[in-house]
Order: C-alpha cells, then structure tokens, then sequence
C-alpha cells in the first residue's frame, strides 16, 4: 500500500497530467503542420499520461493511492527537464533513482527515460523500497535500440503474414489491412517499454509491391500504428523499397544521383514526417537477396545511403542501411567466392563516406545469424562509420520457437567479443586502455566514437502468449535488458524474467525453468551443426536438419564435406583469405589450426575427421559424443517440466510440453541424420558404439 506520485512541469502549467484519461489530442486529426519542439511534445504528453495510467493500474493491482507530489508519496516520479531546454530534442537518456528513508524519487529530464525509470522500480518490487539510501544514475549503454518486424501487410505466398515469424500473424496486420484494433500493439509498447526499447520498425525489410504502398497511400494506417506505440515512448520507422521513385511514383529511374529521385524521397520524407511527427527513420535492405538497390544504376552504397539520409535530415530522422549484402546466385562450383566475405568486401572500403544519420546495421555474424558464427568483422571495420549490431531474436536457425533456445548468453559473448583483443582500438598496444568490445563500437565508445545502436529482428506476433514458445519471451527480455546494458549477466537477466513472469512461483518452478533454459542455447548447438560450420538447415523453411541441403544451391553456404574431411577453408593460406578481414589478433588466431577455438575449427578450416580438436576428441568423435549429449540434455528438459507443469496455468503448461515433445522429436533426428552422416562419410565407427544407422 504505497503512496505513489507523478511530477511534471507541465502540473504547474495545468496540463493535466495527473489524470489516467488519455491525452486526447492524440486521437485527434493529424497535424498538417509540426515542428520538432511541438513534435517532441506531442509524444511526451503522451508518455506523461501513459505514467500516469501506470500508477493508477499499479495501486489498482497492489493497494495504495495515488497522491500529490506534495503528499510526502513512496514513490515520486519526477520530470525534470534540462533547464535551459535544448534547441534539438535529444535522445532519451536515463534516470536517476534516489531512495532516502524507503523513501524512493526517480528523475528525468524525458517522459520516456521516467517511463523506463517507473519500469526499473517495477522489475525490483518491494526490494526497490526496502534497500539502503542509494543514489543511482541509469542510462542506456546505447542510445538507439530497436525492434525489427518482418511483417507483412499481405500475406506472402511462402513466408506468411510474417517473414520467419514462428508466433502467428502480425500484430500490427491482418489479410491486406492495419488492424483496425491495435490495442495489442499499445501492450506490446509496454513490454518494450519495460525492457527500455524505443524504437520499433513495423514492417519487413524484404519490401514486396502492397509493403511498398505503407510510405504513401497508407500513411494514415501507419499514423494509426505510430498512435498505439507512442504512448509507450517507442517510435516508429517503416522498411523502405529502394526503386520506390520507381514502383510508386512512376520517375523512370532510382538513381540516387538523379536530382528528380532526390525531389522524390525529400518530398515523400516530408509527407511522412506531416502524417507522423515523431516518426524515427527508414531500414534499407539494397542489392541483397533481390531487393532493389543503387548497383543497379552504378552506384555503391554510401551513394544510396546518403541520398535517403539527406532527405530525413531535415526532421532529425535515420536511415538504417543493412549490410547483409552477398550474391545469393552464386555458382557452387566457384570456390573464390566466399559469402562470409561479403559484407566487408563492400562496406569496409565505404568507411567515412556515410553521412552521420545513417547508421550501418550489421549482422552479429559474417553469414546469417547461425547458432555459432565468428563476430562480423564488419562492426570493427568502419571506424568513421555509426554500425549497429543486428541480432535475431525469432529464432529462425536456433529451432523456431519450437525448441526452448535461451540466447541471451549467445548475445552477451558478441556483445562482449573484443575485436583487438586485448587492445583498446587498432593502433593500441593492448596495455593501451581497456579492451574495446562489440557493445563499445555499436554506443559509441570504441575508435571514431560512432555507435550505431543495438537492433534485432523481433519474435512476436499475434499467438496468445506473444512468441509461440512461452519460454521464448525470455529472449525477447534479454534482448532489451542487454542492449540496454550489455554488461549484465544472462543467468541473471534470466532470473528476473522468470520472477516477472511467474510472479509468486515456488522456488522449484522458478529453479526448472532457470534449469531448461540456461545453458539451452549450448544444447542446441550441441545437436545441431557442430564446429561453426552452419546451416545444415532444410533449405527454405530453415527448420530441421539436411546436411547437404544447401551444399550445391547458389546461396553461399557450404561445408564442402568429402570422405576424408569436412569444413571451409577461410585462411589467406590456402582458403578463402577472409581470416585476413580480421584485426590482430584474430587475425593469426582464426589463421592458425593451432589457435583456432574449436567452436569455430569448421568455419574457417577444412580438416579431416580424424583431426584432434583442443579438447583431444577426433572431429568426428566430438560430433558423435555432442550430438548424443544433446539428445540427453533435451530430455532432461523435458523431464524438468513435467516435475513442474502443474505449477503453471494449464494453456502456458500444455503449449511448453507440446514444444518440449517436439524439440526432443527434432533433437533425435538432428543427432541422427548428422551421425550418420558423418559416419557414412568417414567409416569411422563411433568409440561408444551408439546406434548410427
Ligand atoms: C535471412 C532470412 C531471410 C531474410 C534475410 C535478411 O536470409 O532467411 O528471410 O530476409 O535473412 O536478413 O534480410
């Protein structure tokens, strides 16, 4: 029963923001003219009553009253906007939480940081009021942190409503239209708002013809979408098609150069930003897998970048310009073209030519987002260049939601990875400075000092319990607690989503769920593609085990398994030369057999199976004994949940021992097909003399 109050300025000014009603302006008509100012306060008045709807649902749900900021309340919430306020508005950044005598006021200078400040005291509970006096500033590590939808509007022939989505429909689409209710995407801004996301681009980065439509004729349905996330502080931005000058304004050309192509994009950007002030950017997928982009007119990227980056500038917007650029109609036959090359061989050389609100999304791994890649050496490559991180929370190669895959520890080792080693940036002696990690470069504090934020692909759709696997909200929390901090610890970040979620639970649900999903991701990479060698996926879909599905498809993505040995041979040795894309040491590390981790020995050599790994096990024994091992390790899982079903509400209980059944079917054939595979290839029996058929 705790006293809790909301503090504005605007209370003064008698903007009533005490009152847990809507601000209606919102719902009014959009505004045919803006300025940032009046943009800025547009979203904070918004976030103001959405805080206030917080404490009342909060003493609604646990006791206690919401009293004047002058009433001596538990809790204060307190807007303190930087005094004099700055010209542009700036990023949200943090909070600061104070707590005297149990007596606890967090404080910011933005609505949304507050918004993120009320969250964090929610996430601790009671503990938030009972600590010792604390004096504590919290910000995000990064500024920007975003969500990626690869919905569609339509629904496509092959990937659905939603593009590797394994939760349902869209939350924001259904057959052709925006919802016409999208009160599930205002609770959906909620749960990212209580993991400190702001930024949600609502549509897929494979723009098809009716997607293409959401920049123009359907800006009103993307103004109503903006509308429901907007109270929770998370801004919209809209995938983009390049040859848009083309498909829907009918200019014969998208030439970046073209100073019509120019005209077109600064006036649509004008649009957008009339329909949606508060809009955040375009994502961009050019020249890769088929999208259109600037090759086609004989420009590179930093071309096309810069020409969608020109025309968002005047409304402080972004460009998100992915470098998941490879040739995807590649001849297996050609062992020169390496696809792991790729992104650098295009991006690197382009360092420095990016204007400062475009921002380079790289994939965490130099192909796509397998269970076990090397970090990309792209995000240490572009010094002079704002790179984010790009992960992949639906679980597209990490068992699609069927399979219990924790990939919070996945994250944090990438975020973690340090591309100098020891050293602190490239010319740095490693005693240098601190070493300089992935989350470094992506917020900012690596060398050049030019983050580019955190963003991921998201897991949610329309399935009631949002990610299909209820144990797959896990990820979709470590997401946004790691980008707020990526220094936090998985296991712990775990920890406080099963508290959250099974709020009361008796300790043995809480230690079975921990149990399944902590080292979850290990497990499935145990049963999987072993050694960083990939794929191994049925082609298409990307679920299930086909050892040789892709091995002669034009997609780059080859182990070249023969029947003396197996593995990529990436070295500037004899291979590939990508080790050479590296810094030091990486460079010499990934180079040498000797050095290589055995995690990655099969991505970046080719060796026979008898080959000794690290641990002293054969290749080819190391694949029998993991594969095996992770078999036993999803059923123990499935043991794990049955001792605990009956402590959770019977849906959440059956929809968990459906997945886990599956996950276990999947497992034993994933063990059995690569088993066998590598013993039909090799001849070699396996020491234990398990079954191999
Ligand atoms: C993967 C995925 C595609 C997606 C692509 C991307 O290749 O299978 O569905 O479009 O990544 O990231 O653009």
């Amino acid at each position: 029963s705790r006293r809790l109050a909301l503090r504005s300025p605007d209370d003064e000014a008698g903007v009533p923001v005490g009152s847990s009603s809507r601000d209606r302006q919102l719902e009014g008509p959009i505004a045919t003219e803006h300025t940032d100012r009046s943009s800025s306060r547009r979203t904070d008045r918004a976030v103001l009553a959405t805080l206030s709807a917080e404490l009342d649902r909060a003493t609604r749900a646990h006791g206690g009253a919401v009293v004047g900021h002058d009433d001596e309340p538990d809790l204060l919430l307190a807007l303190d906007p930087a005094d004099p306020a700055p010209a542009e508005p700036a990023e949200p950044a943090g909070y600061r939480l104070l707590r005297a005598a149990g007596r606890v006021t967090v404080t910011a200078d933005h609505p949304t940081s507050l918004l993120h400040g009320w969250f964090h005291v929610v996430r601790l509970g009671a503990v938030a009021f009972d600590g010792p006096d604390t004096d504590e500033h919290h910000a995000p590590v990064s500024a920007l942190r975003m969500l990626d939808h690869w919905d569609n509007v339509d629904v496509h022939p092959v990937m659905g409503q939603v593009e590797r989505g394994y939760a349902g429909g869209s939350i924001f689409y259904d057959a052709g239209h925006v919802r016409a209710d999208l009160s599930r995407v205002t609770t959906y801004a909620r749960l990212l708002a209580a993991v400190g996301i702001d930024r949600v681009a609502i549509n897929n980065v494979n723009v098809a013809a009716r997607e293409a439509r959401l920049l123009t004729d359907d800006l009103p349905e993307v103004a109503r979408i903006a509308a429901a996330l907007r109270p929770y502080g998370v801004r919209t931005h809209l995938s983009v098609s390049f040859a848009s000058p083309v498909t829907l304004g009918g200019l014969p050309t998208s030439d970046p150069l073209d100073p019509a192509v120019r005209t077109w994009w600064r006036d649509a950007a004008d649009v957008v930003w009339r329909a949606v002030p508060d809009f955040g950017g375009f994502v961009v997928k050019a020249d890769s897998e088929g999208q259109p982009g600037p090759f086609a007119h004989g420009r590179d990227h930093a071309d096309g970048a810069n020409m969608l980056a020109e025309a968002v500038a005047p409304h402080g917007g972004l460009v998100h310009w992915r470098a998941f650029v490879y040739n995807h109609t590649q001849d297996w036959r050609d062992r020169t073209t390496d696809r792991a090359r790729a992104a650098h061989d295009h991006f690197a050389p382009l360092d420095g030519r990016f204007a400062g609100n475009v921002v380079v999304q790289v994939k965490h791994g130099p192909v796509d987002f397998q269970v076990r890649e090397p970090v990309s050496p792209v995000l240490a490559a572009m010094p002079r260049t704002r790179v984010a991180l790009e992960l992949q929370v639906t679980q597209e190669y990490t068992g699609q939601q069927r399979h219990a895959v924790y990939l919070g520890p996945a994250w944090s080792e990438i975020l973690r990875w340090q591309p100098w080693g020891d050293a602190a940036g490239p010319d740095d002696a490693p005693d240098g400075g601190a070493p300089v990690t992935v989350a470094d470069l992506a917020s900012g504090r690596g060398p050049g000092g030019q983050g580019g934020g955190i963003a991921a692909v998201s897991n949610v759709g329309d399935d009631r319990f949002w990610t299909g696997h209820p144990l797959a909200q896990a990820n979709l929390y470590a997401f946004g607690r790691l980008a707020w901090d990526p220094a936090l610890d998985p296991p712990a970040v775990l920890d406080e989503w099963i508290d959250l979620t099974f709020p009361g639970a008796p300790a043995e649900l809480r230690a079975a769920v921990h149990a399944i999903l902590d080292e979850s991701w290990h497990t499935y990479e145990l049963y999987t593609a072993p050694l960083g060698i990939g794929f191994m996926v049925r082609p298409g879909h990307h679920y299930g085990p086909d050892v040789d599905g892709y091995e002669y498809t034009p997609w780059g993505t080859y182990h070249f398994a023969d029947r003396d040995g197996i593995g990529v041979d990436r070295t500037r040795a004899t291979g590939t030369g990508y080790t050479g894309q590296y810094p030091a040491p990486w460079r010499e590390v990934y180079e040498s057999l000797d050095s290589c981790p055995d995690e990655l020995l099969l991505f970046f050599h080719h060796v026979p199976y008898t080959h000794v790994l690290h641990s002293g096990k054969t290749v080819v024994q190391h694949v029998y004994d993991t594969h095996f091992e992770g078999v036993e390790r999803v059923e123990r899982m499935v043991e794990r949940w049955e001792d605990v079903a009956g402590l959770v509400p019977d849906d959440v209980a059956r929809r968990v021992s459906d997945r886990l059944t599956e996950q276990r079917r999947s497992a034993v054939e994933w063990r059995d097909q690569v088993t066998t595979y590598f013993w039909r290839k090799s001849g070699i029996p396996d020491e234990q003399g398990r079954t191999i058929y």
